[in-house]
């Protein structure tokens, strides 16, 4: 039996909005004025007596505060050019220490200004040293803040990602606590959407709720920017990689020092706004009918890996005939190393399985011959990129139903495992070489609490998506079964699988 706590803090609180909001505004500027200004060069007399009007009316206003926060409050959902930094208590979470370097900055984006075409930038988490700085860099571009209330100090990563949420709903419906929205006039849209965001750098720094609110936010922004054909960029500055499944590298146009420019594939993204903000919620409620679709069939597949030893050969003979049996027409594909022999390949083969070899992936942390030394060697499954969309299995597992409406799911899609963290098990992938790259680039720094592959993709892919562990669509080959199920379930090729304790792994609990 598993344990099964619920979350302490009732979801009311975090749906109560905060109402002294605008308490905080005591130092306020209003720069659009200066904006104004500078897009329209005064050629003409009437308009700058018209500043000078607007000028002295914000003088004023700012001499009266009061009268000028409730201003703001009655307009602040049509403001996106509103100047507010509240200097005296800058929320420490959303403070990033990245060093700005701004002929980065400028290279990273001087492509998008070519011809001299003005554009539009919305800046998030800078602040007002650094507006100067923008509007410095590029005097042709319009530059604006949008405004970001900063998220409730309760909500935190595990309020994100419980370990345990009622995901059959029997005495509550999970909900997840919510963001507050980028402010931004109604139809106010922006060639490049700017953002600073801070990371820590030490261990479990992706981990962050600022840090994936502001993403979050830069996305939402990326999408209502988006109409007929026009080009969104979003300009990260920041020392880490941005949300590697909501920011794919595949979308990354350039990185410059800590400036990375991506040009995010809005339909995508938009689909990835749609999911709930964490493992809060379930991805696919337990009774929704399948609302998703997929895309093109031919580039999804299952598949599986067996690495430096053929213990698993026999699993992932069952375990491709129960997905044929469950009704998928799907490719199948296995990652096998050279440990797997010629014979065992063909079995493999005639169950049905496309057979890819690969070299194997070596955790160099891990102790010579240690049983995960080489569990790292599913990072390959990256590498499959004739397909859009990867279910991956474990060889062990048996599909009880078709679980095809799974790739309509984005990366990372999977069962909740402990603490914050997915199973790995069964999880849906995209891949792609450069996500392979980002993988092995980060294999000597990052260090996996169980010294594999789960551990070690829980670091890099935080923000995951949770589907139901008890939908009773999987189940392990070995679990459960009488030793003449097994008997009979197996291959007869001499190669009987082995009921020692490896053989039934125990990180992974998907049945009851
Ligand atoms: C803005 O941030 C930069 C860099 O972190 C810092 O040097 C500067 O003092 C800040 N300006 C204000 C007004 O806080
Ligand atoms: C649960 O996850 C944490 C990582 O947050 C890990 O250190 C711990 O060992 C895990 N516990 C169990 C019981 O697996
Ligand atoms: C990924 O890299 C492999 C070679 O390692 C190459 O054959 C394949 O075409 C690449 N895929 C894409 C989509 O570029
Ligand atoms: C590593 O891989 C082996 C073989 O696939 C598996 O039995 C084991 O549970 C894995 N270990 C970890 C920690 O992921």
């Amino acid at each position: 039996m598993e344990q099964r706590h619920r979350p302490a803090a009732a979801a009311d609180d975090t749906t109560k909005r905060r109402t002294t909001k605008n308490k905080s505004f005591k130092d306020v500027e209003n720069y659009e004025v200066l904006v104004l200004e500078k897009n329209c060069g005064c050629k003409f007399k009437s308009l700058r007596y018209l500043l000078i009007a607007i000028v002295s009316a914000t003088f004023l206003t700012l001499l009266t505060p009061t009268l000028y926060e409730r201003q703001l409050q009655s307009s602040s959902r049509y403001v996106d050019v509103d100047w507010i930094w509240d200097k005296t208590s800058a929320d420490p979470r959303y403070v990033s220490s990245a060093d700005v370097q701004w002929a980065d900055v400028y290279t990273a984006i001087e492509d998008l200004s070519a011809g001299n075409q003005e554009l539009k930038i919305g800046l998030l988490n800078f602040n007002s040293t650094e507006y100067g700085s923008w509007s410095r860099i590029l005097p042709e571009s319009h530059v604006s803040i949008v405004r970001l209330e900063h998220a409730k100090d309760s909500i935190t990563w595990p309020k994100l990602y419980p370990e345990w949420i009622d995901e059959e709903e029997e005495s509550e419906i999970p909900s997840c606590p919510s963001f507050p929205e980028p402010n931004v006039r109604r139809g106010a849209w922006f060639d490049v959407v700017a953002v600073k965001l801070p990371c820590t750098r030490v261990a479990g720094w992706s981990r962050d709720v600022a840090r994936l609110h502001l993403q979050l936010s830069a996305a939402k922004l990326a999408v209502t920017s988006s109409r007929g054909n026009r080009k969104v960029h979003v300009l990260f500055v920041t020392d880490c990689f941005p949300i590697p499944n909501l920011f794919p590298c595949k979308n990354l146009v350039k990185h410059e020092g800590n400036a990375w420019l991506y040009r995010p594939d809005l339909k995508a993204v938009r689909e990835k706004l749609r999911l709930p903000v964490g493992s809060c919620e379930l991805a696919i409620p337990l009774k929704a009918k399948a609302r998703l679709f997929s895309v093109d069939r031919r580039r999804e597949a299952y598949a599986t890996i067996l690495h430096s030893a053929s213990e698993y050969v026999c699993g992932a003979i069952t375990a491709a005939q129960s997905i044929r049996q469950a009704g998928s027409t799907r490719d199948l594909v296995i990652l096998v190393d050279n440990t797997i022999s010629d014979h065992h390949r063909r079995g493999l083969e005639a169950a049905g399985w496309k057979v890819r070899i690969i070299e194997r992936i070596r955790n160099p942390k891990a102790e010579r011959d240690a049983y995960n030394e080489w569990n790292y060697s599913k990072f390959r499954l990256w590498q499959l990129t004739d397909y859009d969309k990867i279910i991956f299995i474990d060889a062990d597992l048996l599909i009880l139903r078709n679980v095809d409406f799974l790739f309509a799911m984005p990366e990372i899609t999977a069962t909740g495992n402990n603490a914050t963290l997915f199973n790995s098990g069964v999880m849906v992938i995209e891949p792609s070489n450069c996500t392979f790259q980002l993988l092995m680039e980060h294999i000597n720094e990052i260090t996996s609490y169980n010294g594999g592959d789960q551990g070690y993709l829980n670091e890099i892919f935080t923000w995951w998506h949770r589907i139901p562990k008890h939908m009773n669509f999987l189940k392990h080959f070995w679990e459960g079964d009488s030793e003449e199920a097994k008997a009979r379930a197996c291959c007869g090729t001499g190669a009987r699988p082995r009921t020692s304790r490896r053989a039934t792994p125990r990180r992974r609990r998907l049945r009851r």
